[in-house]
């Protein structure tokens, strides 16, 4: 059954190139275009005065159309918000002088403990259905507040249920190595252990995670660490990412790279000598390691942004997310995001738009399926509410700019 959505003023990303350094700023569109959809995926696209045969035809009514978003990085599997913490942060406390005292995510792990799997699948059910009606149509979701055998599995299994209960692309990221629990704070070697030869082979067992993670921070896993976490998960095949730089220089760039993680997240600080490593990454056969911005993150930590335009000025290719979790970003919206990239990381529309789309896809290696409207691609598209959309998102801070949004072709109905 062929499908075809005709009357759209400007059809945006049509091609899935991933887009480095001055590129980000150079739009591929088509102006009074159709699309062409067969089974979910875009068999075709072109001008309105070339409409071809098809079974079915929808008018989008002359609105833009742009690829659903991508989240390459969320914590949205939580029992509950942290909003005592936001607010001990307020009146002077820091987030890593909370974490110490047993908050942060030590206290979202203790919730977590404390609610049932099914609880915790229909927390996080509610807060998907937002993501999508804000355009996010492709999803990552890390483990990370469960800490023990038990509890990280339960998280993953309410990935795997999302994954299920959703039409979306989801992906799950196993990163049991988010924080030490408070029982091996004077022996997290073996934590690490833990992880290494406990949780990762029931994990895999169960085939509950696409990729593994691990916070390479001070204070959180060290260099060291957070190399035996990675190379335990390539044993079974699983490729990394990993959160790095975000209180410091923490050398998670440089291990990012050495060990081919697919991406590197945070960069509140980064220098020349990182950003020269990130670029060389992409001379080697793995693909290279992207830099993904959280700008939610400096917005609500009060931290400084990563240096996006630097980034993309040396002619990397800028990812940015969500990192949607309660204790440093509670943003669900990539919109919101965008505003923030450009608004304080002095993006364009353009550079943050394909920071969402086709980079965020090649962060977990999905350009063929999502990210742009490239034929072969998932009909993953969203109509917006006017023209110049790309400039609305951030121009309207806090605002839906999406009107509808489809799914492997079908319209999403929450
Ligand atoms: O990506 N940096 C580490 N982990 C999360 C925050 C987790 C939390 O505070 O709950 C992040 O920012
Ligand atoms: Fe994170």
């Amino acid at each position: 059954m062929k499908t075809l959505f005709t009357d759209i003023s400007r059809l945006i990303g049509i091609s899935n190139a991933v887009k480095f350094g001055s590129a980000m700023n150079q739009l591929e569109s088509l102006e009074n275009a159709y699309l062409l959809v067969e089974n979910g995926c875009i068999l075709d696209f072109g001008k309105m005065e070339n409409t071809p045969e098809s079974d079915a035809i929808i008018s989008l009514g002359n609105r833009e159309v742009l690829p659903g978003f991508v989240d390459s990085h969320t914590h949205t599997v939580f029992a509950v918000p942290r909003e005592e913490e936001f607010v001990m942060r307020i009146k002077g406390a820091s987030y890593e002088e909370i974490a110490k005292a047993g908050g942060g995510i030590l206290n979202s792990a203790r919730k977590l403990r404390a609610i049932s799997e099914d609880e915790l699948f229909n927390r996080a059910k509610e807060r998907v259905q937002k993501m999508i009606l804000n355009g996010t149509t492709t999803l990552e979701i890390k483990s990370g507040y469960g800490l023990s055998v038990d509890a990280e599995i339960k998280m993953l299994r309410v990935v795997k249920r999302l994954k299920a209960a959703f039409p979306i692309t989801i992906r799950a990221t196993f990163l049991g190595a988010h924080a030490f629990p408070e029982i091996f704070k004077e022996r997290k070697d073996d934590y690490v252990e833990l992880v290494i030869k406990d949780m990762l082979p029931t994990i895999i067992a169960e085939e509950l995670a696409d990729h593994i993670d691990v916070f390479c921070e001070n204070g959180f896993f060290s260099q060291e660490q957070a190399t035996k976490v990675i190379q335990g998960g390539r044993k079974y095949g699983l490729p990394a990412k990993i959160h790095g730089n975000q209180l410091g220089y923490s050398g998670g760039v440089q291990v990012a790279v050495s060990n081919e993680c697919w991406s590197v997240d945070h960069l509140e600080f980064t220098r020349e000598e990182e950003w020269n490593l990130l670029l060389d990454s992409f001379k080697s056969d793995f693909g290279g390691t992207l830099p993904v911005a959280l700008p939610g993150v400096s917005y609500f930590l009060g931290l400084p942004y990563a240096e996006g335009r630097k980034m993309i000025e040396k002619g990397l290719p800028l990812v940015l997310a969500t990192d949607f979790n309660p204790g440093s970003s509670p943003v669900h919206s990539l919109q919101m995001v965008m505003s923030l990239a450009c608004t304080q990381m002095k993006l364009t529309p353009e550079e943050a738009f394909h920071a969402i789309t086709v980079n965020a896809a090649a962060a977990l290696r999905l350009t063929d399926s999502v990210g742009s409207l490239a034929k072969g691609c998932r009909a993953d598209f969203l109509v917006m509410k006017s023209e110049n959309s790309l400039a609305k998102m951030p121009y309207f801070v806090g605002q839906n700019q999406v009107e509808s949004v489809f799914v492997n072709g079908e319209k999403f109905i929450s």
